[in-house]
């Protein structure tokens, strides 16, 4: 792999310390619809997150990543924000906002919030303004607005589609009422992007920036990081790079943003959205003046194999290494089918540009046991790990969520075709609403028994694993800065230690399929599943010292 650019440190920020904070967080994602309910509409808010810290405190997580929270008209969950410095009243306000920041810090939780500079609602006043203004005008330029192709201005002006489905542009009219420009949206056409060639649009994104630092904020997961800047002259696109995604002149944005950060002392961090799927790219935008971190996809996307999952760790350390970055273990999020789910089916791997598959049997049970392993070998492996609100409870895919009731766009820009995401995004079951509470997507009843209120009182439930594992990750420093290698184990083991001022931690993972004897150790520090009579059944994970 070819070295990225090299960095100089005085280039580095403060926060390049091996020590710091965000090298080896665990951070807990919040889809705030769906964590919980303070107010008893059905959905999540603020009151909810906020009466529910000590729950995330005895989880034992270290930050907390709340998707969007702005004012949004939900064209797409949230991520159509049509005010980036306020909170939707569905949710509380921006003094609720400030207060659980507050509160988070005092139970030792860092708050990181989502940011979508790719694109806004297009109700955001900046796109109401620029349709109002007409064609030509300097509104207009803070988006990609085109005149269309064909005789009549009646075809898109390239070939770009949406990835949600269907075209990526949509034709205005005009304040005459006849048929005028296009613009682009990568998402749905309810969220217009906007055009980075433009200075003021800089300028915003960075003073949106400060007004969240100055509220305490920790830091930003950055929404499709690598789309903001585009090809200015807007090709077809048939095949080979992308002219929408990782263009060159987006790390001068990350460069800029990284320097808004470091006017800040509480050490805040940037989360990149980054797709693409080349090692050499995806590390130039984790270089020390850039994005602190970026979530791994083809980690998420690997099938429960051996080998495959050896491959994709191999490559993410060193992709990472060069540029000094820090890794990210993710297994699930608000876009993806939950991986108790994908690793119950006979095909485990997950293809983040396919359509979600439905009507696949799983084997909930099985998918149970690999979450629960897969969880320990994310906690071991060197850097941050994620874990998606309800991951901590063994919660599994809906998929028999009525089409009426549906609400994710991709469900209906496909006609259906792709499920969407909702089945991912229905609310945690705390097992103390109110017995006729409804929530905004259906629970289902399966769920009674997955409860929070249910796995606290058990100790051997997947809650109380996960309590257990996320201690041990914090009070164990080789787990949190122990050097990474490899051991030898049998064909379908994956078998590591990390080690730190001579103390080690050993991971095994069988997913060979036999029990596995373990090897010689003083004592078991946490097994996902029986680890008696020193054999490790099949797709259960051990920590050994
Ligand atoms: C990101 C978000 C996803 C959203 C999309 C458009 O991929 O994670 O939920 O739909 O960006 O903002």
């Amino acid at each position: 792999m070819a070295t990225p650019e090299a960095f100089t440190t005085a280039t580095a920020s403060r926060s390049a310390s091996p020590s710091a904070w965000w090298r080896s967080a665990a951070i807990y994602q919040i889809y705030p619809r769906s964590f919980a309910d303070g107010d008893g509409d059905g959905i999540g808010d603020l009151a909810g997150i906020r009466a529910r810290l000590p729950y995330l405190r005895r989880l034992g997580v270290d930050a907390v990543w709340i998707s969007p929270w702005y004012p949004s008209p939900m064209a797409d969950g949230g991520y159509d924000i049509a005010d980036y410095r306020d909170i939707d009243p569905v949710f509380g306000t921006l003094a609720e906002a400030e207060a659980l920041v507050s509160e988070a810090h005092d139970a030792g939780i860092r708050v990181i919030v989502d940011i979508v500079p790719n694109h806004c609602s297009d109700q955001h006043p900046w796109f109401r303004a620029a349709l109002e203004a007409g064609p030509g005008s300097p509104e207009r330029a803070r988006f990609w607005f085109r005149p269309g192709r064909g005789e009549h201005g009646e075809l898109p002006p390239n070939n770009w589609q949406s990835v949600f489905g269907g075209a990526g542009w949509r034709r205005v009219t005009e304040a005459d009422g006849a048929p005028g420009e296009w613009y682009l949206h990568r998402f749905a056409p309810e969220q217009p992007d906007f055009n980075w060639e433009n200075p003021e649009v800089h300028a915003e994104f960075e003073s949106i920036l400060r007004f969240w630092l100055d509220r305490g904020v920790d830091g930003f997961r950055i929404d499709v990081a690598d789309n903001l800047v585009k090809d200015p002259a807007l090709p077809d696109h048939e095949s080979g790079p992308t002219p929408w995604a990782d263009q060159d002149g987006v790390h001068e944005i990350y460069r800029a943003w990284h320097k808004v950060l470091d006017a800040y002392d509480h050490d805040p961090v940037f989360v990149g959205e980054v797709w693409t799927s080349d090692p050499e790219r995806f590390a130039r935008y984790l270089r020390p003046d850039e994005l602190h971190t970026a979530f791994n996809f083809p980690f998420l996307q690997s099938p429960w194999d051996a080998t495959a999952l050896r491959t994709v760790i191999d490559s993410t350390l060193a992709e990472h290494a060069p540029v000094g970055a820090t890794a990210t273990w993710v297994l699930s999020n608000h876009d993806t089918t939950r991986h108790v789910t994908r690793y119950g089916r006979a095909d485990t791997s997950y293809a983040l540009d396919g359509r979600r598959v439905h009507g696949v049997t799983a084997d909930l049970g099985l998918g149970r046991r690999r979450a629960a392993a897969a969880a320990l070998l994310t906690m071991a492996l060197p850097g941050c790990v994620y874990v998606y609100q309800g991951d901590e409870l063994g919660l599994d895919e809906v998929e028999d969520i009525a089409p009426e009731l549906r609400q994710d766009p991709t469900f209906f820009q496909t006609g259906g075709e792709d499920l969407g995401r909702d089945g991912c995004r229905v609310p945690l079951p705390w097992g103390d609403e109110a017995p006729d509470a409804r929530s905004w997507l259906p629970r289902p009843a399966a769920w009674d028994a997955l409860s929070v209120r249910e796995q606290s009182a058990d100790p051997d439930s997947m809650l109380g694993f996960y309590r257990r594992a996320l201690a041990l990750r914090s009070a164990r420093t080789a787990l949190r800065e122990g050097e990474f290698a490899w051991l030898s184990a049998p064909a379908g083991v994956l078998s590591f230690a990390r080690t730190a001022a001579g103390s080690s931690v050993r991971c095994l993972v069988n997913l060979s399929g036999t029990p596995l004897v373990l090897p010689d150790h003083t004592e078991v520090l946490i097994a996902s599943g029986p680890a008696e009579n020193g054999t490790l059944p099949p797709d259960t994970a051990v920590w050994l010292r």
